[in-house]
């Protein structure tokens, strides 16, 4: 069937596309999209030290009206994604399945959205990202996780392959038979796994990059071989990479021209690889170098 990476803004490009079209969805959309900035509630209060000088050379400074703002911004954010996520159980086979990542803050307001959009009974599972790496809070529980929510288009009949699973090592091996040890266990729905290492071979440089070893797992698991899988907030193509690798085909959207950038590099030699609204800049060649004139003596 081919892959296909397109430079669009994804709602475009999914109400163009028919019924029941791919196996797969996996989105990682961004919190700050710029129509929630846009609408963050601001009021001038006078203050010494303010930027902005006002009547009579007095100063002033913005202060966000808190409380209104966070309102506003969860709103805006579901205002966002609400048409995406209509076509997006739209576009799914019968037998299809999303998977919709994002972090502790928003992942309460976009369940509520999505029961609503799939039927609560489609909701499948939250699986837990757990990772460790930067800083520590201390004033509370130092936040380490994201969410990973699993809708089913139909959650009497979808694809789930439970053997087609890479197994992970048991926490404690020497509680089981050392033929189960050695098999491995099929993980729950707490991954512990490491963000994407700052200077491994798997970094793109795209910020909001996420570990294939995720992907990974939601390619193997919840579509075949041969099917098709889609993320249409794409960003460094994390979700092709897994789809490449599994041998599925994949269709990516990102409406940042940066990022096609990066997945034009990262998908560079692919075969059967159809770009839509971006060119991919050239294989690099090397210029020849302009001979030196020669000096005579
Ligand atoms: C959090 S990043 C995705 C990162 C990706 N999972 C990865 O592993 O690299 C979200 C992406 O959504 C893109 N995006 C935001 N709004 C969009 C829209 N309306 N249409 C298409 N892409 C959009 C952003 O440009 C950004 O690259």
């Amino acid at each position: 069937m081919g892959h296909t990476i397109q430079l669009a803004d994804n709602l475009d490009v999914l109400r163009a596309m028919p019924d029941g079209a791919v196996d797969l969805i996996y989105i990682d959309p961004p919190f700050n999209t710029g129509k929630m900035q846009q609408r963050t509630q601001l009021r001038s209060v006078q203050a010494e030290s303010g930027k902005h000088v006002g009547f009579q050379g007095k100063r002033y400074q913005n202060k966000a009206l808190s409380t209104r703002r966070f309102n506003d911004r969860f709103d805006d954010y579901l205002a966002f994604l609400e048409p995406r996520l209509i076509e997006a159980q739209r576009v799914l086979a019968a037998d299809g399945s999303l998977y919709f990542h994002v972090d502790f803050r928003e992942v309460h307001y976009c369940k509520v959205l999505l029961d609503e959009i799939f039927g609560r009974a489609s909701f499948i599972n939250e699986i837990i990202w757990a990772y460790d790496y930067g800083g520590r809070s201390r004033d509370r529980w130092p936040a380490k996780h994201d969410n990973i929510l699993l809708y089913a288009k139909n959650p009497l009949d979808y694809v789930f392959d439970f053997e087609a699973i890479e197994r992970i090592p048991y926490m404690a091996p020497g509680l089981v038979s050392p033929e189960k040890a050695a098999r491995g266990k099929v993980p729950t729905d707490t991954w512990w796994h490491t963000i994407v290492p700052t200077n491994g071979a798997e970094k793109t440089g795209y910020p909001t990059q996420k570990p294939l070893g995720i992907l990974r797992r939601i390619v193997q698991a919840s579509s075949r071989p041969g099917g098709r899988v889609l993320d249409f907030f794409a960003g460094s193509g994390t979700t092709g990479q897994a789809a490449l690798e599994l041998g599925r085909s994949f269709m990516l959207v990102d409406s940042n021209p940066a990022a096609l950038k990066v997945m034009a590099r990262r998908f560079a030699g692919v075969d059967d690889l159809r770009w839509v609204g971006f060119n991919p800049p050239a294989a690099r060649t090397r210029k020849p170098r302009a001979a030196k004139p020669r000096v005579r003596a």
